[in-house]
C-alpha cells in the first residue's frame, strides 16, 4: 500500500463532503460491541466499499460501514467492521482506517477487542483497561519508508497508552484492572505452551488484534484507549478449556452491556474536559 498520505486525504475528503460536523473521536469497536449501535444517534451510514481505498471485507454477513453518530451528546466517528492481519490483510492495510481518521484530525482513538486471560486474577467476562502491549505479529504497520508528513521515523511507544484517558475511565470505574495486552497472529488459539509464554514474558491478555492500530494511532500523536474484554481463560494450563468462536462472542455479548456503559461515561468526561480547557 503505497503513499498512504494521498490515499487517506482523498478518502477524508470523501468523507468530509459527506458529512456536517467532524467528530475528534473515533471508535473502533471488536467482538461484543454491536449493541453500542443500539444506543447511538445515527446522522450517517457510509459503506466501506464507497470510500476510496478503503479495506472492507468481502464476508456478506460483516458490517463495514463507517459510521457517524452521537452518543450522549458528543460526536464519534464508529469503524464499524474491522480488519485483521489473519484474514490476509497486512498491517498497512488493515491501518488504513486509522490513517483516514488522521487525516480527518481525529485526535482520540477509543478501542474494544475480545481477549484471553492469561493474568489468573482475571474473571471470564470482565473488562480490562490496556496499559500497554508486547507486539508478537510478524508484520509492523511501520515498516519501509518512513513518510514525514504521517509521524516520525521511530515513534515513541512510553505513553502509547494514554494514562490521562485510563485516569478518566477510573473516575468511574476504581476497581477496573489494567493489562499488558500481547499481540498473536492467529487464526489457531494459542496451544497450553504458547499461553504459558506468553504469561511469563508479562502478558495478561492475548489477541489477534489492536496492536497495529495503537501503533499507528501512535504515529499519528492520537491519545489511545482500549477496553478488553476476557472471553477465556488461558492460564494456568489446568484452567484452559476448549475454545470456540461462538463462546468468544457469547461471553463478549454478555459484556457489552458494561462496555457500553465504560464508554458513554468515557465520552462524557472527555467531553466535559474538553469544555473546560
Ligand atoms: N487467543 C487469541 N485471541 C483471542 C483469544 C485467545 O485465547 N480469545 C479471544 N481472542
Amino acid at each position: 500500500m503505497e503513499d498512504i498520505f494521498n490515499k487517506a486525504s482523498s478518502a477524508a475528503q470523501y468523507i468530509e463532503l459527506k458529512i456536517n460536523k467532524i467528530p475528534t473521536i473515533a471508535l473502533s469497536l471488536g467482538t461484543g460491541s454491536s449493541i453500542l449501535l443500539d444506543k447511538v444517534h445515527i446522522e450517517a451510514r457510509i459503506p466501506y466499499s464507497d470510500i476510496p481505498h478503503f479495506p472492507h471485507s468481502t464476508v456478506a454477513t460483516h458490517v463495514n460501514e463507517l459510521i457517524v453518530a452521537s452518543i450522549g451528546s458528543v460526536p464519534v466517528f464508529i469503524l464499524a467492521g474491522r480488519m485483521h492481519y489473519y484474514e490476509g490483510w497486512s498491517t498497512k492495510e488493515l491501518t488504513f482506517p486509522v490513517r483516514v481518521m488522521q487525516a480527518l484530525k481525529v485526535n482520540k482513538l477509543l478501542l474494544s477487542n475480545a481477549a484471553g486471560a492469561l493474568n489468573p486474577s482475571y474473571t471470564q467476562g470482565e473488562i480490562i483497561l490496556l496499559k500497554d502491549h508486547i507486539n508478537l505479529m510478524p508484520d509492523h504497520p511501520l515498516r519501509g519508508k518512513n513518510d514525514e508528513r504521517l509521524g516520525l521515523r521511530f515513534p515513541d511507544m512510553s505513553k502509547g497508552y494514554s494514562a490521562s484517558l485510563r485516569e478518566m475511565v477510573k473516575m468511574d470505574h476504581a476497581e477496573i484492572k489494567e493489562g499488558v495486552y500481547v499481540g498473536f497472529q492467529g487464526p489457531s488459539l494459542e496451544t497450553p505452551a504458547e499461553y504459558k509464554m506468553l504469561h511469563i514474558i508479562g502478558g495478561d491478555l492475548v489477541g489477534m488484534s489492536t496492536v497495529p492500530e495503537v501503533i499507528v494511532a501512535n504515529h499519528a500523536e492520537m491519545d489511545v484507549l482500549v477496553f478488553s474484554i476476557a472471553t477465556n481463560i488461558c492460564y494456568p494450563p489446568e484452567n484452559i478449556t476448549e475454545t470456540t468462536l461462538e463462546e468468544v462472542v457469547e461471553v463478549a455479548n454478555q459484556s457489552s452491556v458494561k462496555l457500553v456503559k465504560l464508554v458513554e461515561l468515557l465520552l462524557k468526561r472527555i467531553n466535559s474536559n474538553q469544555a473546560e480547557s
